[in-house]
């Protein structure tokens, strides 16, 4: 496979970078600085310089491919792997958030062209608390769980796995159960869910092969899409 390598010093975001250029797949743009790095849901993502891995990689979207809610928990698995070779004890908030001891030190940001999938991730290296405080929700960083982080081997890493994990989704290989034995949520839990409408408690019953949570309200299923819900303990 032909993978191009951009590394910058500063850009708005990388995922916009690879929006905005008309590059082959695969593209994969990593930056030191990120001046307007972008979270899920229209939220900023904190990008001081030097502080963390922002990174992005340029995909082709194969025909009929349209789960972009699966290669966001894949990839996330492939991140996740990484992290816990460094120490065990990271684990995935559904669909993609990875905490460690409760707080959230990587986020993933996936989008869709027509042709073109992109997925953007910030893991938060050598972050400091004052520098996270005005997370969303509560962050940390490696270095904050004094966790020794080089940069270039993560880089090299999380550029490799998340590759691979790409492959195995679109390929249809991808098992959920690697989600599952990540996963904060697990079987059992009674969660709260949030949509737009609406807010109630469930019982979760698992992930379905697309990615969806499964849990009953009342006697009844919900299969809930995370791009319209959230979910809190
Ligand atoms: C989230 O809100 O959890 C997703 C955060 C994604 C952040 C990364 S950093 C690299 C890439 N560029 C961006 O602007 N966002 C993503």
């Amino acid at each position: 496979m032909n993978i191009k390598i951009i590394n910058l010093e500063t850009v708005d975001s990388t995922n916009e970078f690879l929006k905005r250029e008309n590059f082959s797949p695969v593209t994969v743009v990593t930056a030191k600085n990120q001046t307007n790095g972008k979270g899920r849901r229209g939220k900023k993502w904190i990008s001081p310089k030097n502080r963390g891995l922002y990174i992005s990689f340029l995909f082709r979207k194969p025909d009929n491919f349209e789960n972009l809610q699966l290669l966001s928990l894949s990839t996330a698995v492939g991140v996740a792997k990484v992290l816990n070779r460094l120490r065990s004890g990271f684990t995935i908030k559904w669909p993609n958030d990875i905490l460690i001891n409760g707080r959230k030190i990587c986020g993933i940001l996936p989008e869709a062209t027509r042709d073109k999938i992109i997925i953007g991730i910030g893991i938060n290296l050598y972050h400091t608390a004052e520098e996270l405080a005005g997370a969303d929700i509560p962050a940390t960083s490696l270095s904050i769980e004094k966790i020794k982080a080089d940069r270039k081997v993560i880089t090299e890493m999380v550029t490799d796995n998340v590759i691979s994990y790409y492959q195995k989704t679109v390929s249809g290989e991808f098992n959920i159960a690697e989600f599952e034995n990540l996963s904060l949520i697990q079987k059992g839990d009674e969660i709260t869910i949030k949509t737009e409408k609406e807010k109630f408690t469930a019982k979760v019953l698992g992930f379905d092969r697309e990615g969806f949570l499964i849990a009953e309200k009342d006697g009844e299923i919900k299969r809930l899409f995370a791009g319209e819900v959230s979910v809190r303990f």
